[in-house]
């Protein structure tokens, strides 16, 4: 890669380099009264939280607080459920919960729920869901849906006699585990396999009890951190009992048991497609021409990481919007499907597109691991009415359609990219952000949205034409 360029020193910055060891953060020097880390702060009630919380970092502000308290809900035992969520609870902290209609998947129209701040992707999504909607829709298919779970244990000693052990204690793993696992058995669910894997390649003495689980229609992390902590003890137990091994075999040391948040089994494929001359709803290209950009942004993104991250990045903001509002974890989502853009080796695009006999598509497969029982799901009011939304969906179905939002929501942004650029549509929807940040009375926002039907949005352009308003 040939690199041609030139570095720009901006002054004041380039004097900026780690001189000596000064950068410690030091708490006292920023807040003077905090000089002790404080002991109990858990134990406290919520007012006395807030009350110590004043006190030490707010400076006793009741401004600050009443922000706090303003976000409470007047319901006490809604209240009290947000606060039971989490530890240390002392406000809530609100998303908007919007909704994208006119989603047409395997026949059926959808319409979805989405939690999201950031503006102009729920807008996004609905205009894929339209330009989709009179193209035949999305389809979309779940290829698998195995969930892993790991234990993860030292043993020192000869790997052919551990493998010995394994075989012969393999049935007792899996009656160890039959009081977790009956219910959901009669689900469907259950332990798929335990797999003994030798790892000492990449660590000395290091294996794994590598576990493959079906939790139907939950997303299964209590469950499968359960049955690996059974796996666990009974292996050591039994370890310590088998009279072929040594003194030092016996000592299998178990280190942690984990359910994998890398699911590349757990996958689900969406996809779109038309002919090429349907393909285009903008007068100034045709079909090919709209194919052709198109499939070269795809490829783009394949190719090259930075865009591809970013590109990526699109897609989650589908996917996330329909996991949160939904009740998933979307840490869990999000770390499972970058590693799963790298599996090949080199982080790439997680969609795709392609032209074959004139006909366009456009498909992404990603692995989700959601759940649409336990968790949230029957607790948080909003997330029971997002899937009531959503007409009570199987986890399967949960993960089509939440791979659909993504899917539509990387046309969108590609589309926008390669024709009117990514700011017009997005600028139009930061407007409002924008003007409540210059706290806007609702006639200068009604002006002012007037103004930009037919002008360029910009930053400064709003804050121009505001200071105008004001000074007439
Ligand atoms: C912004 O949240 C998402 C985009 O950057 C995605 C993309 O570039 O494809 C517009």
């Amino acid at each position: 890669m040939k690199k041609i360029g030139f570095k720009l020193y901006l002054p004041g910055l380039s004097d900026y380099t780690p001189r000596n060891n000064n950068c410690i953060f030091e708490l006292s020097k920023i807040n003077p009264k905090m000089t002790e880390p404080v002991a109990g702060f858990s134990k406290f009630s919520k007012e006395e939280k807030i009350q110590w919380l004043s006190n030490y970092y707010l400076n006793n502000d009741p401004e600050a607080v009443k922000v706090l308290k303003q976000y409470w809900n007047r319901e006490d035992k809604l209240q009290q459920l947000h606060d039971e969520f989490t530890e240390n609870t002392i406000s809530n902290f609100y998303l908007p919960f919007g909704l994208a209609p006119n989603f047409l998947i395997n026949g059926r129209l959808i319409a979805i729920p989405m939690v999201i701040e950031e503006s102009s992707v729920i807008a996004a999504a609905s205009k894929a869901a339209k330009f989709w909607g009179s193209r035949g829709g999305f389809k979309a298919t779940v290829l698998n849906t195995k969930k892993i779970g790991q234990v993860h244990f030292i043993y020192k000693g000869d790997f052919s006699k551990l493998q010995r052990f394994f075989t012969e204690v393999y049935s007792q793993l899996l009656d160890a585990v039959k009081p977790i696992t009956k219910n959901m058995e009669k689900r469907g669910g259950g332990v798929l396999e335990v797999e003994l894997r030798d790892k000492t390649e990449k660590l000395e003495n290091y294996y794994q009890l590598h576990c493959n689980f079906d939790t139907r229609d939950s997303m299964g992390a209590n469950f499968i951190n359960s049955c690996l902590e059974k796996f666990a003890e009974v292996l050591q137990n039994e370890a310590h009992n088998y009279s072929d091994f040594n003194a030092e075999e016996k000592d299998i040391e178990i280190l942690m048991s984990i359910l994998s948040n890398y699911v590349p089994e757990c996958v689900v494929r969406a996809e779109v497609s038309c002919p090429l001359d349907e393909l285009s709803d903008d007068p100034k290209l045709d079909g090919q021409e709209f194919a052709d950009k198109f499939l070269r942004a795809i490829r783009i993104a394949e190719v090259e990481k930075h865009r591809a991250v970013t590109h990526n990045k699109g897609i989650m903001n589908g996917i996330d919007a329909v996991v949160l509002a939904t009740g998933n974890d979307f840490r869990a989502v999000e770390a499972g499907v970058h590693a799963y853009a790298s599996k090949d080796g080199e982080y790439t695009s997680l969609t795709h597109a392609s032209v074959e006999n004139k006909i366009f598509r456009f498909w992404m497969e990603i692995p989700l691991a959601l759940g649409t029982v336990g968790g949230l799901t029957s607790l948080h009011p909003l997330v029971k009415l997002a899937l009531q939304i959503l007409q009570k969906p199987s986890a399967e179905d949960l993960m089509k359609i939440v791979a659909v939002a993504g899917l539509a929501q990387n046309f969108g942004a590609v589309k926008s990219l390669i024709t009117t650029g990514i700011q017009q549509g997005h600028m139009k929807m930061h407007l409002m952000n924008i003007l409540n940040q210059q706290h806007a009375t609702s006639q200068e926002k009604e002006f002012i949205i007037d103004f930009f039907r037919k002008n360029k949005v910009s930053h400064s352009s709003v804050i121009d034409q505001l200071e105008k308003i004001r000074q007439q």
